[in-house]
């Protein structure tokens, strides 16, 4: 079996340390893999699965050339510059950031969902990631989309820290420390206080008073799943270090009962239904952290709309909402041979 050179860039990250880790876990087939940051981290050193050590590469000045595959978490800016700098050098290039998300040009890819999508990367050689919120959304739409037809998605998130990466996940330690001795932190990387509190707010606001984060779960819903669904997010950031749970209510065009659905969403790829009405009998964001899932609750009729469905859907944020994801895209380069194809 072939193996491949894969450049980590962002691998001192909440997502790059995860990314090199599932590397690993899933023995993905690599003959050399480099940690690649910002000069603020280069020489420093990041695991790689149980025994290896990597030494971090400074992003500036790492050449791609000769690099099969690289996955990208650094952020929408420094995306901009440097993915189409490797894609260029003939490195396929998986990107977590939202810069490149909407481009027609680049697919947008869950492979659960969309797998047929990953063969359009040769425009650009990059291939998007989508936002971690709509990864487990429409992994879980996606089964019941093919069954009943969606017509309309109404979802609110309960987001996790982390998602914000390693710097959110810091200031929410932070503040819970300083509420115990009575004082405040002044808020850095969110809008309030994110200890013992819920904020309404993730990304800038838009003209249409929705944020950006609501804005990419529209968007991005739409091009990996059908563009003819209608989809309004409410996204919220919780107090909560990884996992993210979304209360999801769906208008279907034709008829469906709980039964029905469950049944739908237990032969679905990556989904797990842990779905029993009793206390308790659900997932929660702390018991989905380390896992693969995306994990489907609360499945119940919505009787307030007709062909009405409700349910409840949890994921590790920095697993299927990104490193997994990631390496999942990968996983089907290498398996539809896209990779040699664009060596020759
Ligand atoms: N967290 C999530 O759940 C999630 C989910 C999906 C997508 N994403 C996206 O993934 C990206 C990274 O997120 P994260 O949560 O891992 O953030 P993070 O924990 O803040 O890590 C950011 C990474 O980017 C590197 N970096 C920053 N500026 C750089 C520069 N100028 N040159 C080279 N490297 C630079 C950092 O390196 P240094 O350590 O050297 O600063 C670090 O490795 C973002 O685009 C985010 O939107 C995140």
């Amino acid at each position: 079996m072939s193996s491949f050179r894969v450049a980590v860039v962002g691998a001192t990250g909440a997502v790059g340390r995860e990314m090199l880790k599932t590397l690993a876990e899933r023995n993905f087939p690599v003959s050399e893999v480099a940690a690649v940051a910002s000069a603020r981290s280069a020489g420093g050193q990041v695991s790689f699965g149980e025994d290896r050590v990597l030494t971090v590469k400074n992003l500036e000045k790492f050449d791609f050339t000769g690099w099969d595959i690289a996955l990208f978490s650094i952020g929408e800016a420094v995306s901009a510059e440097h993915a189409p700098r490797a894609a260029a050098a003939g490195c396929v290039v998986i990107d977590n950031s939202s810069q490149f998300r909407m481009d027609p040009d680049v697919p947008l890819v869950v492979p659960e969902v969309n797998p047929g999508a990953i063969a359009q990367f040769h425009k650009r050689n990059i291939i998007a990631n989508p936002n971690c919120s709509t990864i487990q959304m429409v992994v879980a739409l996606k089964p019941l989309h093919d069954q009943f037809g969606i017509k309309r998605v109404v979802v609110s998130t309960y987001q996790s820290v982390s998602g914000a990466g390693k710097e959110g996940m810091d200031e929410l330690l932070a503040n819970t420390k300083v509420h115990y001795v009575n004082d405040k932190n002044p808020p850095q990387i969110f809008q309030k206080d994110i200890a013992f509190n819920v904020i309404p707010q993730i990304g800038s606001f838009l003209d249409d008073g929705a944020t950006k984060e609501e804005w990419k779960m529209v968007v991005e819903t739409k091009k990996i799943l059908d563009p003819k669904i209608a989809v309004i997010a409410t996204c919220v950031r919780v107090p909560v270090f990884i996992g993210h749970a979304e209360a999801v209510h769906v208008e279907f065009h034709n008829p469906v009962t709980a039964a029905e659905a469950r049944a739908a969403l237990r032969h679905a790829p990556g989904v797990v239904v842990q779905d029993q009405r009793l206390d308790g009998g659900y997932i929660t964001p702390a018991e989905a952290q380390g896992e693969d899932a995306v994990y489907v609750s609360r499945i119940r009729k919505d009787p307030s709309v007709e062909h009405g469905l409700a349910f409840w859907c949890v994921s590790d944020n920095l697993r299927k909402g990104a490193a997994l994801n990631a390496v999942q895209i990968a996983e089907h380069l290498v398996a539809q041979n896209l990779l040699v194809a664009q060596a020759a």
